[in-house]
């Protein structure tokens, strides 16, 4: 059996100087191919519920929703760490809340950690879910799951009291215990500075290159969601094009007869399809 990547590896990625890929995987082929390409970590975010439910915002996702899709990820994946997303309310209501439904991932889905949003308000969760021996990855700066309470999509930490809170809510996340945090949308010499006061791992979404690691929506790096295109993600392909191409020759090719051809049937004993001609009624049409 392969060597599942662990928490230590990802913290001594950060003491080695080694940047750390991670990618959002919401389904068993896609993890497949991002495990087999050396990616080390990969996250079941609950973005799936804009990339591949086609929500506004992730408010609407739910344990079920992510359940479904972190058991579908955790079959393709054999070597990466796979990150549970816990949604929205999901872990708010207490810490047996939290407690309950991390559990869940890990017991059911098959996850090895889980990540929340938030600092200080969530570290007695983080500290709870840590003593019972399930890992934390932490999420600072912008956090979707208050996209309405901090008015948009907005690069967090700007101010110098907002930074200052950004770095007490960092230490608070790690002194609870949590093995790596994301930072979402902030400017990228607080995300620089946060990383060097730091022990464990920064993992940048829109936080500059001084981030320890850099986590990235697959389908927005891949150009396969198109609704919205971040600053921040790069385009290492464009596959809506190219499956939109693909689609439109599929459908001309059965559209002439050009699909499918012989290649793609099935053939048939000849001495069988005779014997099927002699019969009385039967009339194939086969051959004419
Ligand atoms: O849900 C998600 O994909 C995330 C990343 C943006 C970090 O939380």
């Amino acid at each position: 059996m392969e060597k599942r990547i662990t928490i230590r590896d990802i913290q001594k990625m950060k003491t080695q100087g080694e940047k750390i890929a991670m990618l959002t995987a919401y389904d068993y082929t896609s993890a497949r191919i991002l495990d087999a390409a050396g990616i080390p970590m990969l996250l079941v975010g609950d973005s799936l519920g804009m990339v591949m439910l086609g929500y506004e915002n992730t408010l609407p996702v739910t344990m079920g929703d992510m359940l479904h899709h972190v058991k579908a990820v955790t079959r393709g994946a054999r070597h990466a760490l796979v990150v549970a997303d816990m949604p929205f309310m999901a872990y708010h209501l207490s810490a047996e809340q939290a407690l309950s439904n991390a559990a869940r991932f890990l017991q059911e889905g098959g996850a090895q950690a889980v990540k929340l949003e938030g600092g200080r308000p969530v570290a007695e969760t983080v500290r709870r879910l840590v003593a019972c021996g399930i890992p934390v990855m932490g999420h600072l700066g912008f956090t979707p799951q208050s996209v309405y309470g901090l008015g948009g999509y907005r690069v967090q930490g700007k101010t110098a009291e907002a930074a200052a809170e950004m770095l007490e809510d960092a230490l608070a996340l790690e002194e609870a215990g949590c093995f790596a945090v994301v930072l979402e949308l902030v400017p990228a010499p607080l995300a620089q500075l946060l990383s060097q006061h730091l022990g464990i791992p920064t993992i940048g979404i829109g936080a500059g290159a001084g981030c320890d690691g850099q986590v990235q929506v697959l389908h927005d790096m891949l150009g396969l969601y198109t609704d919205f295109v971040p600053k921040h993600a790069k385009r290492y392909a464009d596959l809506a094009a190219t499956i939109g191409q693909a689609v439109a020759q599929y459908a001309q090719e059965v559209k002439v007869g050009q699909f499918p051809t012989e290649k793609e049937s099935y053939s048939m004993d000849e001495a069988v399809l005779r014997e099927l001609e002699g019969r009385s009624k039967l009339r194939l049409y086969a051959g004419g």
